[in-house]
C-alpha cells in the first residue's frame, strides 16, 4: 500500500487551466474522493496520478518515490474508466486476464496457471464466479461494472483509481455497487482515489473528500469536516443545503458580529481557523436547514423571521421554505409542525451553528499563513520510515 503525495500540481490544456496548486496527502489504505461539478478538473487530477498526463509543474510521490515522470504501466495503479472501456467481443475471463498477460514482475511474465489463479481469485472477490465465459454484451450494467473493477484489481495494484464508476447505473444498482466498492476497498485496504460529482455518494463512501471547483481544491477533509466546517462559500453551497445572508463584519471576537442590510445583527462562528476578518469586510452568513429551530435555547440565539412560501412533508421532517426580505431561506423542522404557506414564522439559530464565510473562495484562504491547501505537504512519518 502506498501514500500518495501531491505537491503543487498544475496542468493546463492550451489556455485552459484544468487544475492548479494542488497539495494533498492521500493516506495509505484510505478512500479519498475528488468531488465537484463537471469540468472542475477531477479526471485531470486522477489522470495525473495514474500517469496518463504529465503535470506542467509540481511533483507526485508514491511514498517517497517520485513518480512524476514514471509512465503509467510502471506505477502499479489499477484504473476504472468512466465508460468501463471493456472489450465487448472478449469474454469476461479474457478482459480480466489481459492486463496480467502484459504485466512483467522483475522482467518475468506470469505463467498460465498463475494468471488463472489470479483471475479466479478476483472473480470471487467481485462476486462474478461462474460468468467467466460470458461476453461483455451478455452482461447487465452492474456486472460490467464488476468486470471493470476486477480488471483494475487483478494486477494487485498499490493504488486504485476510479473515475465516476457508478454514473452509468440506475439509482438502485448505484447504491448496491457503492456498498460493493466499499466492501472491496476495505477488504484489500487499498489506497483509492474515487471521482464523483455526486455529493451524497462522496459523503457516504469517503474517508476524505477533496471538493473541487474551477481546477482548485477548495477543501480536503473528512465528510464531517466538509459538512460542518466548510472553508468556502462554494463548499457550503455544494455540500448539503444552506441559506446565505450577506452582511459586513461589525466586530470579531470569539463570535463574529455581522450587520445585515436591514440593520439587524447576526452572530456566528468562523469556520476557517486563523482567517483575519477585518471590520467592515463583506461576508456571508450560512445556515444549514437543521440549524434553524422553533424554540430558543439560549438568549443569544439569532432570531430570523419570514413568510412561509412552501412546505414539503418528507416523512421524517417538514421542509419549510420562507422568505426573509429578498432571501429565500430553508429550515428542516419536526414533521408534526403545524405551519403552511402564507404564515409568518420566527426561527432561532444558535451562534455556534451560524457559519461566517469570507468572500473570494480559495483566494481568501491564502490569507491564512501556511494554509495546508497551499503548502507542499510533508511526508507523513509512516512513509518516511518505509
Ligand atoms: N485533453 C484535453 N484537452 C483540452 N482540454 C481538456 C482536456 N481534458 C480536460 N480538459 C479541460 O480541462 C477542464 C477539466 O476537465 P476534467 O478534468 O475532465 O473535468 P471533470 O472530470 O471534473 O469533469 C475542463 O475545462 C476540460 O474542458
Ligand atoms: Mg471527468
Amino acid at each position: 500500500m502506498v501514500e500518495i503525495r501531491l505537491e503543487n500540481l498544475r496542468k493546463t490544456f492550451g489556455d485552459v487551466v484544468a487544475t492548479d496548486q494542488v497539495n494533498m496527502v492521500l493516506k495509505e489504505g484510505e478512500l479519498s474522493t475528488l468531488l465537484g461539478p463537471s469540468g472542475c478538473g477531477k479526471t485531470t487530477l486522477l489522470r495525473l496520478i495514474a500517469g496518463f498526463y504529465t503535470p506542467d509543474s509540481g511533483r507526485i510521490y508514491f511514498d517517497d518515490r517520485d513518480v512524476t515522470d514514471v509512465p503509467p504501466y510502471k506505477r502499479n495503479t489499477g484504473m476504472c474508466f468512466q465508460n468501463y472501456a471493456l472489450w465487448p467481443h472478449m469474454t469476461v475471463y479474457d478482459n480480466i486476464a489481459y492486463g496480467l498477460k502484459l504485466k512483467r514482475v522483475n522482467g518475468m511474465k506470469y505463467t498460465k496457471s498463475a494468471i488463472n489463479r489470479r483471475v479466479r481469485d478476483v472473480l470471487e472477490l467481485v462476486h462474478l464466479t461462474g460468468l467467466e465465459d460470458r461476453h461483455i454484451h451478455q452482461l447487465s450494467g452492474g456486472q460490467q461494472q464488476r468486470v471493470a473493477l476486477a480488471r483494475a484489481l487483478v494486477i494487485e495494484p498499490d493504488v486504485l483509481l476510479l473515475d465516476e464508476p457508478l454514473s452509468n447505473l440506475d439509482a438502485k444498482l448505484r447504491l448496491e455497487m457503492r456498498e460493493e466498492i466499499i466492501r472491496i476497498q476495505k477488504e484489500l485496504s487499498i489506497t483509492t482515489v474515487y471521482v464523483t460529482h455526486d455529493q451524497s455518494e462522496a459523503l457516504s463512501i469517503s474517508d476524505k473528500v477533496a471538493v473541487m471547483d474551477h481546477g482548485y481544491v477548495q477543501q480536503f477533509g473528512t465528510p464531517r469536516e466538509i459538512y460542518s466546517n466548510p472553508q468556502t462559500i462554494f463548499v457550503a453551497d455544494f455540500i448539503g443545503k444552506c441559506t446565505f445572508i450577506d452582511g459586513k463584519i461589525e466586530s470579531a471576537n470569539e463570535y463574529l458580529q455581522v450587520r445585515i442590510p436591514n440593520g439587524q445583527m447576526i452572530s456566528g462562528k468562523a469556520t476557517i481557523e486563523g482567517y483575519p476578518f477585518e471590520i467592515g469586510e463583506p461576508v456571508k452568513c450560512a445556515m444549514r436547514p437543521e440549524s434553524l429551530h422553533l424554540q430558543r435555547t439560549d438568549p443569544r440565539d439569532n432570531e430570523i423571521s419570514g413568510t412561509v412560501t412552501r412546505t414539503i412533508y418528507v416523512g421524517s421532517a417538514l421542509e419549510v421554505y420562507f422568505q426573509v426580505g429578498d432571501i429565500q431561506a430553508q429550515a428542516m423542522l419536526s414533521p408534526d409542525t403545524e405551519i403552511s404557506a402564507g404564515d409568518t414564522i420566527t426561527l432561532y439559530a444558535p451562534r455556534p451553528e451560524v457559519m461566517v464565510l469570507p468572500l473570494g473562495g480559495v483566494e481568501a484562504l491564502k490569507k491564512v499563513p501556511g494554509h495546508p491547501l497551499f503548502t507542499a505537504p510533508a511526508p507523513s512519518t509512516a512513509s518516511t520510515n518505509a
